[in-house]
């Protein structure tokens, strides 16, 4: 998986049957967005919109993942936006920790290949799984924490709330938005 450049990780992907949500997704959601992206987003897994188009955050989730993306001044097509799971659980159910791990492997190679300068991950199970700890969100927020990429290489992963979660409960977007202000300053931090 190391060296696969991004068409055959995409067949890799396509052609996954390592676990069982190969026999009830539609397709598999692989991931969109600029390939050399300075911001990637982490998400959790694939919705029944994004079973059914195979793009990520495109149900009502994602609108407002596009609202916040463009409150810190960027568009969708400039960031990277991948998921935990390349496959929809039924009934969205959270994932389990093999289908997990089955699934960190392309998340891992797509992180490599884009080398973004800061990650995102929004909601709990896509920060946990993916800095591979059982931290509550709330203790994760505010401040970044080092992703090692490879042993010579760590990206700062910043954490807010799921856009999902922000829906159910809009009262909590006042912190979302403190959490993306920090975002937009690791960006710009990194560029100067
Ligand atoms: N929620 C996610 O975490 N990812 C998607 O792609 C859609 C909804």
């Amino acid at each position: 998986m190391d060296d696969l450049p991004w068409d055959a990780l995409h067949a890799r992907v396509t052609a996954c049957t390592a676990c069982e949500l190969s026999r009830t997704r539609t397709q598999t959601v692989f991931g969109v967005g600029d390939p050399r992206a300075r911001l990637l987003i982490v998400g959790e897994a694939p919705g029944a919109e994004e079973d059914r188009l195979g793009e990520p955050f495109v149900g009502p989730a994602g609108k407002l993942l596009d609202e916040m993306l463009f409150a810190i001044g960027l568009r969708r097509e400039q960031v990277y936006i991948g998921n935990i799971l390349k496959c929809r659980p039924p009934r969205n159910a959270d994932p389990t920790t093999d289908q997990a791990r089955c699934c960190r492997p392309y998340l891992m190679r797509q992180m490599a290949l884009v080398r973004p300068a800061v990650i995102l991950a929004v909601g709990r199970i896509a920060a946990q799984n993916l800095l591979q700890v059982d931290t509550p969100l709330g203790r994760l927020r505010g401040a970044s924490h080092p992703f090692a990429l490879d042993p010579h290489h760590a990206i700062p992963v910043w954490v807010t709330y799921h856009p999902a979660y922000l829906l159910r409960s809009p009262a909590e977007k006042s912190q979302a938005w403190a959490d993306l202000k920090k975002v937009r300053h690791a960006l710009e931090a990194v560029r100067s």
